[in-house]
């Protein structure tokens, strides 16, 4: 099986390119992000606290998470059988699903479910630790990463074509102390793999985004593009 690594902090347009590249490809994206916030919005959806080690890890026996793919090739999340793609994207579900991230527990619990799709299929996978602890022998791994101020630009204009009210200050407030704290928990956190290339997006746009990561991409391997 073959497979891409797609690393980077919130609002980097990882989910948004991976996408793309995996359509182009004919690749299967996994967005290992979703599978955090499924974890989250279940914890707020029953009054636990996502920080509380003691409140999350009694509760991952009760956790199924399923994945299925649309027709237009979008991942669709699922929660004991709940399809859940949308409440996950939710503003708040952002800090829940990165609180809940730091438990070590979390991550062993989902580390299966992610290997275990890269077993079956060929993967554009995207996430915070893929080229480093998921996937370390990825055919292809790439670091998107951008400004912190361009990544809230992106994810508030995002909540605002949904239609969600927030600002662009509380979206940077958010973006900021995400980025810390994936970035220094102690189980996995965010770092570029020492093989990983590097791609700031912040003066590129998505089109621009996606021509770089497939000239990568032909370089090395795929010669139908
Ligand atoms: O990519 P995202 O914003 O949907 O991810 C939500 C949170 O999940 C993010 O703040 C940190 C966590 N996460 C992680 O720890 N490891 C991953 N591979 C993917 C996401």
């Amino acid at each position: 099986m073959f497979s891409i690594a797609i690393d980077g902090p919130a609002g980097a347009g990882k989910s948004t390119v991976a996408k793309r590249l995996a359509a182009d490809c004919q690749m299967i994206y996994v967005d290992t992000g979703a599978m955090y916030r499924t974890i989250g919005y279940y914890i707020l959806q029953q009054g636990l606290n996502p920080k509380n080690p003691e409140d999350v890890i009694p509760q991952l026996p009760n956790i199924h998470i399923g994945i299925s793919y649309s027709q237009e090739g979008g991942q669709r999340i699922s929660l004991n059988g709940k399809d859940v793609s949308q409440e996950i994207r939710l503003p708040e579900m952002s800090m829940a699903s990165s609180n809940v991230s730091a438990i070590p527990q979390v991550r062993s619990f989902l580390l299966d479910l992610q290997r275990n799709m890269a077993k079956e299929y060929d993967v554009i996978m995207d996430g915070r630790d893929i080229g480093t602890v998921v996937l370390p022998n990825a055919d292809l791994k790439i670091f998107l990463t951008a400004s912190p101020e361009e990544r809230s630009r992106r994810r508030f204009l995002e909540y605002q074509a949904k239609g969600l009210p927030t600002s662009y200050e509380d979206t940077l407030a958010d973006v900021q102390k995400r980025d810390y704290q994936d970035s220094h928990r102690e189980v996995a956190p965010l770092k570029q793999a020492q093989d990983a290339v590097l791609l700031d997006t912040t003066g590129l746009n998505f089109e621009q985004t996606v021509e770089q990561i497939k000239l990568i991409i032909k370089e090395r391997f795929c010669h139908v593009l």
